[in-house]
């Protein structure tokens, strides 16, 4: 996720660019960098960090220009690396958001014809692919060049010598910002609202040409008409897509994310080189938090598909006893890449020998600098400080470890992979219980603790579901595995302590069913998640949360994004502050 924007019209084009692209932070905020038309030269400045900060720049005057502000994906956040991206002559300037999944191959093939690069980004291809076919005529020239683009892409073009801009859709988003003899284009519609509040939302396969007077649409070559619409948000509304929260509308990328991560891992094969794992005997996750929770669920895997013995570590607690480490795959998870115990855990386990890979979602942060091999989540910038959807793109890319690490049959990983790759879909029908879900929210908003309950996969997922209550709620939400009640939380039911069940479709099934009666006999309120096909569930307990029917190993995802809107919801009842809960930051940067 990047944000870009061009602007043409009567204003000074980098005053424009660099207010639209504040409104963008929230897509990427690790560098950013601006291009402006001035005579018939482009004046470019490129910053590491987030635009915000900016105060001071100085930018030649000019009326047209174009701007990104990043999340980096291929090529460390710097200076360089930022966007725009140009031609050989600095003549053709490029600002992108995606992925260009062939652009090494292109790399190579304009390297072979004399091109020069100077950066390590898939984008770069674009400008030296339009520089080949530019012959006078900007739009014919992006046209040729975007049929040799494989993967997703918002594009948007210009050149010194032509007073235009060129804009391509496919697969990721591009607005149209309609204004009294001035044009914007940009990935969402906060970037504009301070100018325009008429949009128009371009489709896959559009192409706009906007220049002083209007612009035009193609699709398929031929010219097409594109609806103009009234956006009824505040800025701040429209930020969040709509949403009330940041929270929400994670949760609700999460379909996205999952294909987005599969794009990056999956073609025929895992495309995972798993030679970190040569000659090990065990792997030790460390983790803080949720990602500790991912770790969790990753040891169920890999233990299950592999056979490998894993263990988890709090990354707080292994910087005291590191165990010994011979040949040992140290894998630490982390979101931001910059939680200091996990760093500090990474180091300790170098000094001892370990093989480090870090599951990380910053490209360019801490961990991938100290981790010998990195794989990266694609969840994107996640601002909410409850981690959604990257917890879930954590568990997408552990399940595809385990799976390449696993000795099972190919047919038998083929028909994993063929279930991994329906997650989006199967998340996407969660979510159609939102309203159900809300509503058995209102009915546990006003205890002040409650007990999840799992066994095998389902208590990891447990833990994740009492985190994401309590961090939010501010509810005391523990949880534990259901054979443990009896040995001391026994005495906190009643009807004072609602109890969440998780109902995993595997041999843990019955005995679960046996526990939620005892609970049961005990009064206190019983909300289960369970599949859709469960009729039995609903004969014991009060509430059930549906979820679509999978294969046991893959409830982690479904049941956990169930799990995120009932924290969100229950929180939202109580009028929590839900994207920035007290006393909690995004990253967790002092031991
Ligand atoms: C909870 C949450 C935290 C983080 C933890 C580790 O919703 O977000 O528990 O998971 O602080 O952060 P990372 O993954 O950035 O190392």
């Amino acid at each position: 996720m990047c944000g870009i924007v061009g602007y043409i019209g009567f204003r000074r084009a980098d005053q424009v660019i660099i207010s639209a692209l504040k409104r963008l932070e929230y897509r990427g905020y690790d560098s950013w960098g601006v291009a402006v038309k001035h005579g018939n030269s482009l004046e470019i400045i490129k910053r590491v960090g987030a635009i915000g900060d900016v105060e001071n720049y100085s930018l030649a005057e000019g009326n047209i220009g174009i701007g990104h502000t990043r999340w980096a994906t291929h090529g460390k956040p710097s200076e360089i690396n930022a966007h725009p991206h140009t031609d050989c002559d600095n003549k053709i300037a490029v600002v992108h958001n995606g992925i260009i999944s062939n652009f090494q191959s292109l790399r190579e093939e304009l390297e072979s014809r004399g091109h020069k690069f100077s950066s390590e980004t898939d984008t770069e291809v674009i400008a030296h692919l339009i520089e080949e076919e530019y012959r006078g005529d900007l739009k014919e020239a992006v046209m040729k060049a975007i049929k040799r683009l494989r993967g997703s892409y918002a594009i948007v073009v210009m050149h010194a010598e032509t007073e235009e801009l060129v804009a391509v859709k496919y697969k990721s988003p591009l607005v149209i910002g309609v204004g009294d003899g001035e044009w914007f284009i940009t990935s969402d519609v906060p970037a504009v609202l301070d100018y325009t509040n008429r949009v128009i939302y371009l489709v896959d396969g559009d192409v706009a040409k906007l220049w002083n007077d209007g612009f035009t649409i193609w699709n398929n070559g031929k010219e097409v008409e594109r609806k103009v619409e009234t956006v009824p948000w505040s800025i701040e509304d429209a930020e969040k897509g709509g949403y009330e929260h940041f929270m929400l509308k994670e949760i609700h990328e999460t379909p996205r994310v999952i294909e987005d991560t599969l794009f990056e891992y999956l073609s025929e094969d895992i495309k995972i080189d798993v030679s970190f794992s040569a000659g090990i005997s065990e792997i030790v996750f460390v983790a803080c938090g949720t990602s500790y929770h991912a770790s969790l669920i990753g040891k169920c895997l890999i233990e299950k598909l592999t056979g490998i013995p894993v263990r988890v570590e709090y990354a707080s607690e292994f910087i005291y006893n590191p165990p010994p480490m011979s040949r040992t795959l140290v894998i630490a998870i982390t979101q931001s890449g910059e939680t200091a115990d996990t760093l500090e855990a990474m180091r300790i386990a170098k000094k001892h020998g370990a093989r480090v890979v870090t599951i990380v979602n910053v490209l360019g942060s801490t961990a991938t600098r100290i981790a010998d091999y990195v794989l990266y989540t694609r969840a994107g910038p996640e601002i909410s400080v409850a981690a959604t959807k990257s917890f879930t793109a954590q568990l997408v890319v552990l399940y595809l470890l385990a799976l390449k690490l696993s000795k099972l049959p190919g047919s038998e990983i083929e028909k994993l992979v063929d279930e991994l790759r329906i997650m989006p879909e199967l998340v996407r029908r969660v979510l159609e219980y939102e309203e159900e879900i809300e509503q058995i929210a209102e009915e546990i908003a006003d205890f002040e603790g409650m007990i999840y309950i799992g066994r095998g996969i389902g208590v990891p997922i447990a833990m994740e579901g009492a985190l994401k209550m309590k961090e939010i709620s501010y509810i005391h939400a523990e949880a534990y595995p259901a054979g443990e009640l009896k040995h001391g939380p026994f005495a906190l039911l009643g009807r004072d302590t609602p109890v969440i069940a998780l109902l995993i479709p595997d041999k843990t099934y019955e005995i679960m069913l046996n526990n939620i009666k005892e609970v049961k006999a005990r009064e206190s309120l019983v909300v289960a998640v369970a599949d859709e096909d469960d009729a039995e569930v609903e004969k014991y307990v009060d509430f059930v949360i549906r979820v679509p029917k999978t294969n046991s190993v893959f409830t982690a995802i479904t049941y956990s994004v169930a799990l995120q809107l009932l924290a969100y919801y229950t929180a939202r009842k109580r009028g929590c502050e839900i994207d920035k809960p007290r006393n909690l930051a995004k990253s967790v940067t002092v031991e």
